[in-house]
């Protein structure tokens, strides 16, 4: 037999054998995910989108929820790196505190994705990549949706109570950034009250009573850094015999269902879009990492903004 067959031969039998053998079957990619929690409406959508994703695309998804806690990310990260997994991905709940074991993921050659909260970290080749929205300017939206509304009641100050996100999380410090610096363009806004709600609606409520409480019906306008505290701020309102939307203006962050029905009901004036359906694009941009394929530093998420005025219109194109 002259060598060229030999080598033909070789080739096809090959050929037959992997084709009936899954073992030469691409090895899938596995992908580790610290989600935060599962505080809000916009965290479950996040959640789902993220396991669907990997899903459709054959990825296998090492999942785990650290119920706002952040020791418990970092023992998720730690986990994923004695597991050797392909990339780890993760939504951080607070911005500080990750060089540590960041910095072990690099030792171990994982690569790491943000997605949806940005970290604070010393240095940026800790992670490959964040995808999520620009929290500083969905702060400005709302803002810049007050200071219009504004424009209706020239000579009134306007007294704002802000109810904040997780305290130390990106969205809750980028939001509040975002908002001061618009309505500090209006001397007759003032914020009177600012409180964390933690996100989650029973929060919400708590806190929203407690302003309630201190400051009654001076309270002109609700911000809320999320639309679950909104929601549950909407109530406290109620309980209270006042009017959500109408006694009191309600700005929140995020356009879930949940907020296209308090717009609808008239208890919502406007919520400023914050898409949680990242499960997509994390999975391609995960496959192009390890690909070695360049990916930008940053992926920003395209949003709007929902007044009331629109609600009932936009309500049946909503996917979350
Ligand atoms: O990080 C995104 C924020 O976290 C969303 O606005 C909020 O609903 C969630 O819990």
């Amino acid at each position: 037999m002259t060598c060229n067959r030999r080598t033909v031969l070789a080739a096809a039998f090959l050929a037959a054998f992997t084709a009936v053998t899954p073992v030469f079957a691409a090895k899938p990619l596995v992908i580790g995910f610290s989600q935060v929690g599962a505080e809000s409406e916009w965290r479950t959508a996040n959640t789902v989108s993220i396991k669907d994703a990997a899903k459709k695309d054959g990825i296998t998804l090492k999942f785990a929820d650290a119920q706002q806690k952040q020791e418990n990310q970092v023992k998720a990260i730690r986990s994923f790196i004695a597991q050797r997994v392909d990339v780890i991905a993760f939504s951080p709940v607070v911005e500080s505190g990750w060089d540590t074991v960041l910095r072990e993921a690099k030792a171990a050659k994982i690569p790491v994705i943000l997605t949806d909260r940005a970290v604070n970290v010393s240095d940026p080749s800790l992670y490959v990549t964040f995808i999520g929205s620009d929290f500083v300017e969905e702060g400005r939206r709302a803002g810049r949706w007050l200071l219009d509304r504004a424009k209706k009641t020239p000579d009134a100050v306007i007294n704002i109570v802000e109810l904040q996100g997780t305290v130390g999380s990106a969205p809750a410090l980028d939001r509040k950034k975002g908002f001061e610096e618009v309505i500090a363009t209006n001397p007759k806004l003032k914020v009177i009250r600012s409180q964390t709600g933690d996100f989650t609606r029973a929060k919400g409520k708590e806190v929203m009573e407690a302003f309630l409480k201190a400051e009654g019906k001076k309270i002109n306008v609700l911000y809320a850094h999320n639309d679950d505290m909104a929601i549950g701020a909407i109530q406290a309102i109620e309980e209270a015999g006042m009017k959500p939307g109408k006694d009191i203006v309600v700005i929140s962050i995020d356009g879930v269902k949940g907020a296209f029905e308090a717009m609808i009901a008239g208890k919502l004036n406007v919520t400023v879009e914050c898409s949680p359906l990242l499960g997509p694009q994390l999975m391609q941009i995960a496959r192009d990492v390890v690909a070695n394929k360049p990916v930008p530093k940053r992926i920003t998420t395209q949003e709007s903004v929902f007044p009331a005025e629109v609600a009932a219109k936009e309500f049946p194109n909503r996917k979350y």
